[in-house]
C-alpha cells in the first residue's frame, strides 16, 4: 500500500507539479504582493472582540481541523483575542490534547473539542446538530459569529467516502461547502455580524480551466486538461479542491451582499503561504524532506503561527469588508488567480454542488 502511495507522488506529473508549478505559483504570490499590486491593501483589525461588555456574551469561533498546524495555530490566536473557540476535527483525543495544551499555557482563554469529520455526512450533520443545541441552549459559551474552514488533505492515493465523493476532495471542498450551508441559518439568527473565513492555497493558481459537472466535482477531475486513469492525479485535485473553495467564497459573497438580500454576514478566503506543518504527512518523508530544504533555502518556509497570520487577518478585518483574497499576513490582501473571479463558473459550480449536497443530504434525511 505504502509502495503504492509513494509510486503515485512519484509519477512525473505529479512530481513537477508539485515541485516546479506550485513554488512557481507560490513566488508569483509573492511577487504579485510585492511588485504588481499597484496599492497594498492593508487592513486593520476590527474593534477588539475581547473588549465586549461584561454583560456581553463572548464571541464564539469554530475552527475546522484544529489537531495540528494552521488550526491549531489561529485557535491560539483567536482564544487570546477573546474568542470562545470550537476546535473541531476527526480525532476527539487530538484535539482534547490541544485544548489541555492550550489551557496549559494561556490560563484565561476558552476552548473546546468536538468531534468532526468532512468526509462523512451523518459526522457533518451530527455536529451541526450540537451546535445548534449548544448556541441555542440555555447557557451558550458565546454568540457564534465566526467560522473558520480550515482542514484539508494532500491524499497521495484515491480513497472514497461511503458517499462516493473522493476523500481528499470532500475534506477540501465538498464537506467544508455541505457544513457552511448547514451552518448559516444559525449564523445568521446568532449573530448580527458573523463571518466566514476559507483557507484556500496558492495552488489554486496552477488551474488553468475547469469544466463543471456533478461527477467531476465528486471524483474532483474538473480540470480540463487531461487526467491519467492510471494514477492518481492528486496534485490536480489538491489544487481544483482549493480553487473550488475560492469560487466558493466569491459566490457566497456575492450572494449574500446582494443589492436585493443584503447581509451582515461577510465571507473572506485566507492563504497562509508554505507552511511547515503535517499537511504532507502521506508523502515519502525523503521527498518531505527535499521539499522543505528548498523552501527553507527559498526563505519561503514558514511556521504555522506565521502561515496562520493570514487566516487570523481575514478573521478580524473589519466587518464591513468581504470578498478578499488575504496572504501575505500583515492584514495584506492579493488578487488570486483570473479563473477564480469568474462569476459564470462560480455559479456553475455553487449550482452543481447544491445539487450533489441536496442528493446526497436527503439520503441521511437532512436538506
Ligand atoms: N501547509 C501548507 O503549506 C498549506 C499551504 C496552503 C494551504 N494550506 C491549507 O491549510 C489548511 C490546514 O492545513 P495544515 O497545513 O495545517 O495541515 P495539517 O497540519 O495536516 O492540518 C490539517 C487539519 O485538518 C484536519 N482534517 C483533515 N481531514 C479532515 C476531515 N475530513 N474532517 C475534519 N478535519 C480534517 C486534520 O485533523 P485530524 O487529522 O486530526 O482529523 C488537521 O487538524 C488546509 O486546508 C491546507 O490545504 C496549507
Amino acid at each position: 500500500m505504502a509502495r503504492v502511495m509513494a509510486w503515485n507522488v512519484m509519477r512525473i506529473g505529479n512530481l513537477g507539479r508539485m515541485g516546479v508549478l506550485w513554488t512557481l505559483a507560490l513566488l508569483y504570490s509573492y511577487l504579485h504582493l510585492l511588485f504588481l499590486y499597484p496599492r497594498l491593501r492593508r487592513s486593520p483589525y476590527s474593534v477588539p472582540q475581547s473588549r465586549a461588555a461584561a454583560s456581553d456574551l463572548k464571541p464564539a469561533s469554530i475552527v475546522t481541523g484544529a489537531s495540528s498546524g494552521i488550526g491549531k495555530a489561529t485557535a491560539i490566536a483567536l482564544a487570546l483575542q477573546g474568542f470562545h473557540v470550537i476546535l473541531a476535527g476527526r480525532s476527539l483525543k487530538r484535539l482534547r490534547e490541544v485544548v489541555a495544551e492550550i489551557k496549559r499555557k494561556h490560563k484565561d482563554v476558552s476552548v473546546q473539542a468536538l468531534e468532526l469529520d468532512l468526509c462523512l455526512v451523518p459526522s457533518i450533520l451530527s455536529f451541526v446538530k450540537t451546535i445548534q443545541v449548544l448556541f441555542e441552549g440555555e447557557n451558550p459559551p458565546g454568540k457564534l459569529q465566526l467560522l473558520v474552514n480550515n482542514a484539508g488533505i494532500l491524499a497521495t492515493s484515491q480513497r472514497w467516502t461511503s458517499d462516493e465523493f473522493d476523500c481528499m476532495m470532500a475534506s477540501n471542498y465538498l464537506g467544508p461547502y455541505m457544513l457552511t450551508c448547514q451552518l448559516l441559518p444559525l449564523l445568521y439568527k446568532n449573530a448580527p455580524r458573523a463571518r466566514i473565513v476559507n483557507v484556500v492555497s496558492f495552488t489554486h493558481r496552477c488551474v488553468r480551466s475547469l469544466q463543471v459537472d456533478e461527477g467531476g466535482l465528486m471524483q474532483g477531475t474538473l480540470q480540463t486538461s487531461s487526467y491519467n486513469g492510471d494514477w492518481y492525479s492528486l496534485a490536480r485535485i489538491y489544487e481544483t479542491s482549493k480553487l473550488c473553495m475560492l469560487l466558493f467564497s466569491y459566490e457566497l459573497h456575492r450572494r449574500l451582499h446582494s443589492k436585493e438580500a443584503p447581509s451582515q454576514i461577510s465571507v473572506m478566503a485566507a492563504d497562509p503561504g508554505a507552511v511547515a506543518s503535517n499537511i504532507l504527512r502521506e508523502m515519502p518523508h525523503f521527498l518531505v524532506g527535499l521539499s522543505n530544504l528548498v523552501l527553507t533555502l527559498l526563505t519561503l518556509l514558514q511556521s504555522p503561527t506565521v502561515g496562520a497570520a493570514s487566516v487570523v487577518d481575514a478573521a478580524l478585518a473589519p466587518w464591513e469588508i468581504s470578498g478578499k483574497y488575504y496572504f501575505g499576513g500583515r492584514g495584506l490582501t492579493c488578487q488570486s488567480s483570473q479563473i477564480s473571479y469568474n462569476r459564470n463558473l462560480a455559479n456553475e459550480l455553487w449550482e452543481a454542488s447544491a445539487a450533489v449536497s441536496e442528493r446526497v443530504m436527503s439520503r441521511y434525511g437532512a436538506n
